[in-house]
């Protein structure tokens, strides 16, 4: 049985969105109950107030981060 590849996209000026089956950590290994997320938004500015997700501050506070493999857009 193969299973289809966790798949992570960075959103322009966002938030890493994170779609698959998914276990989330923290540092002494408890586990972030996901049942029935199949994608998560996990913050990348560092200004959201529920870290690690995405609450939405990075568009309130006019973050700017656009980057891509051909490099940084911004
Ligand atoms: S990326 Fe959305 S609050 Fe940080």
């Amino acid at each position: 049985m193969s299973e289809e590849p966790v798949r992570i996209t960075v959103k322009p000026n966002g938030p890493l969105r994170v779609e698959g089956h998914i276990v989330l950590k923290d540092a002494d290994g408890n586990e972030w109950d996901l049942t029935g997320k199949p994608a998560i938004s996990l913050c990348r500015c560092g200004l959201s107030a529920k870290r690690p997700f995405c609450d939405g501050a990075h568009g309130r506070e006019g973050w700017l981060c656009n980057t891509s493999p051909a490099g940084n857009l911004t």
